[in-house]
């Protein structure tokens, strides 16, 4: 197994990295966060796991409010940006400068996703305030899990408790999604064509920028694709 291979880098020397998770409800990104996390952390490596909203505690605090109401989009997408700045400048650029691999559990690309192509905001207003917000940083390496929203669907019948339930260890916002989608009828026909949208938009930005994106099928085993984006990170960290 790839797990079980020396590492190709030391963590002395070690160089910032920056990889993100992105993809549409379900698809897997927090699971496979989380096991990059402990395969890095495993390896002696300086690793910091974010995860957006979230992760300082005005992220908390907006990840809170975006969850209990509907928003117009475009307070939608300013509060998302907020929680963005806030962490770039307080948890992200900080781990880079000490030399961290950052992981993020989303990051600008779900916001051209969700509030570009699904609610349809206009991207090159989104891109120049994501440049705005991020300072202009951006991940080396970006994993798209990618799921047909059916099978999305499936999944969230399945664990029916973070989505119908108060705020709770598994309950994560949803980048533009209001209340009522939040709720159980998230997937009826009309979120769907949204979901699909979001999927298709993410499909289109992997598609621009082959060398940064890895695009995975969400539907394999998650430790199948463990190993796959344990592959790809072993060899971008072995030529970085
Ligand atoms: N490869 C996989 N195959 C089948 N089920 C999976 C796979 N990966 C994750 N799951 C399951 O799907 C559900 C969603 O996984 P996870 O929370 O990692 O997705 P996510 O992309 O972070 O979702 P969200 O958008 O809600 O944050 C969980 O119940 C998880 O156990
Ligand atoms: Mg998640």
């Amino acid at each position: 197994m790839l797990f079980n291979e020396p590492l190709a880098f030391s963590p002395r020397g070690q160089k910032p990295f920056f990889i993100s998770f992105e993809g549409g409800e379900a698809s897997g990104k927090t699971t496979q966060a989380n096991i990059l996390y402990s395969r890095l952390h495993g390896s002696g490596l300086r690793v910091t796991l974010v995860k957006e909203p979230g992760s300082t505690p005005l992220g908390q605090e907006l990840r809170a409010i975006l969850k209990g109401r509907s928003f117009t989009a475009a307070s939608e997408l300013l509060l998302f940006l907020a929680a963005r700045a806030e962490l770039v400048e307080k948890v992200l650029q900080p781990a880079l400068v000490q030399s961290a691999i950052v992981i993020a559990d989303r990051y600008a690309d779900s916001t051209l996703a969700y509030q570009g192509y699904g609610r349809g905001l206009d991207l090159g207003l989104i891109q120049d305030l994501n440049s705005f917000v991020t300072r202009g940083i951006m991940p080396r390496l970006t994993f798209l899990l990618d799921l047909p929203p059916e099978e999305a669907q499936r999944r969230l019948a399945q664990s029916q408790a973070p989505l119908l339930g108060g705020p709770g260890e598994g309950w994560e916002a949803r980048p533009g999604v209001g209340r009522l989608e939040a709720e159980g009828s998230r997937f009826e026909a009309e979120a769907m064509a949204f979901h699909q949208r979001v999927r298709d938009g993410y499909l289109k930005l992997a598609a621009a920028e082959p060398r940064r994106w890895r695009v995975l099928d969400g539907r394999v085993a998650k430790e199948v694709l463990a190993d796959l984006v344990w592959g790809h990170v072993k060899e971008m960290l072995a030529a970085s």
